[in-house]
């Protein structure tokens, strides 16, 4: 961290402009896509000074070298675009739909071998990931909220010169460095926790070594996937207070699923800070906190629809890691996995009391259970 401060600290000055005298304290909006010939910068697609700063923040907190799209997926596909034709890319069972979808066609398209692998059967990946150019895992996973040892993982990955990447957005760059623990790339969806808002599209590929990192940002100028002067704007601004939001969501979010536990509503609560998830140790070991989405399993798709509907003030909306309370059915998406359960719901736990949340779900989930 530059200079020597603590993640508190840095989210509230990494990426402003030097001091200047008369200066703004941060980056201002430019909306420029020309720049006068001669400077550092002649086109916005070639990268801008907003992206820069984006870029560097998050560098910094992941302990890599950051590169800046618009979007999660973009950043994503970025990365996918890099791998050679033919090659064996590994995921877990457990992805975000829009990647897992994405492998799959490439897949099918003949681009790549993608094999799903259970990444937490050692065994198992050992033996799979011989040849392999990638394993791409998400840990705690959407919408299943599964923990994998990312250190172990890498360890077999490495042994058989395959690279990690790590999706870290639900743990986000304050509750997880997957670089740290030995991966390779970590991935963010940056319209998430990040921005924290709900108000924007942005995405961020780190990576640990500095030529992968040059090598994705020359070939973002092909691709066109850049973030605009407005995102970056917000990403860091929301960036300033995700201190205090990752705080206070994950406090709630662990009592509200400890209260959850034994609810008759209910068949299973999924949260790796509950001493019964399987991942929990490992959850203990390589994160800080626990995360700030639950997920939920009803008794019935049904009775998952009603609940979604029932509640005030959690709000029916998919994506997640905002100042709000969301809720949504996942399957309710064609594309999601079917090893979703048709009845879960993911619970994404905003900044709002505790006991305004609670009261909200037990009544929703009184009314979804009489089907009323
Ligand atoms: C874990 C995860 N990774 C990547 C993405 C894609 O990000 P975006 O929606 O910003 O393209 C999402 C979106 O929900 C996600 O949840």
């Amino acid at each position: 961290m530059t200079p020597p401060w603590r993640t508190d600290t840095a989210v509230v000055h990494l990426g402003r402009p030097a001091p200047i005298p008369g200066h703004p304290l941060n980056l201002p909006i430019e909306p420029a896509s020309a720049f006068f010939a001669g400077g550092d910068i002649e086109y916005a697609r070639d990268g801008t000074a907003a992206m820069a700063a984006l870029e560097g923040a998050i560098g910094t907190l992941e302990d890599g070298y950051a590169v800046a799209y618009s979007s999660g997926m973009a950043a994503a596909t970025a990365l996918m675009d890099t791998f050679p034709i033919g090659a064996i890319i590994i995921a877990a069972p457990h992805l975000y739909t829009g990647v897992a979808e994405r492998l799959r066609q490439l897949h099918t398209q003949g681009r790549i071998t993608l094999r799903v692998v259970d990444v937490d059967n050692h065994v198992a990946l050992s033996a799979a990931v011989k040849g392999a150019h990638l394993i791409w895992l998400e840990t705690p996973s959407n919408p299943m909220l599964e923990i994998h040892d990312i250190n172990a993982i890498s360890t077999i990955a490495h042994a058989a010169s395959a690279s990690v990447l790590c999706d870290n957005t639900f743990a986000t760059p304050l509750g997880q460095q997957p670089l740290r623990l030995g991966a390779d790339l970590v991935l963010h969806s940056a319209t998430k926790m990040i921005g924290g808002h709900s108000d924007l599209m942005a995405g961020i590929m780190v990576a640990q070594r500095q030529d992968m990192a040059d090598h994705l940002r020359e070939q973002r100028v092909l691709l066109g996937s850049i973030p605009g002067a407005l995102e970056c704007f917000l990403a860091l601004r929301g960036l300033r207070t995700l201190s205090l939001r990752w705080r206070q969501a994950q406090t709630t979010a662990h009592e509200l699923a400890t209260r959850l536990v034994g609810h008759t509503g209910l068949s299973a609560v999924r949260y790796p800070g509950l001493p019964t998830h399987p991942g929990h140790k490992i959850a203990e070991s390589q994160m800080s906190g626990f995360g700030t989405l639950i997920s939920i399993d009803l008794h019935s798709a049904d009775v998952a629809e009603t609940l979604c509907t029932a509640t005030s003030l959690w709000v029916h909306s998919t994506s997640l890691g905002g100042v709000e309370s969301l809720l949504e059915r996942r399957r309710r998406w064609p594309l999601e996995s079917d090893l979703v359960p048709p009845a879960l719901v993911r619970l994404s736990v905003g900044i709002e009391d505790v006991d305004d949340l609670w009261a909200d779900l037990d009544t929703a989930l009184t009314i979804a259970a009489n089907g009323t």
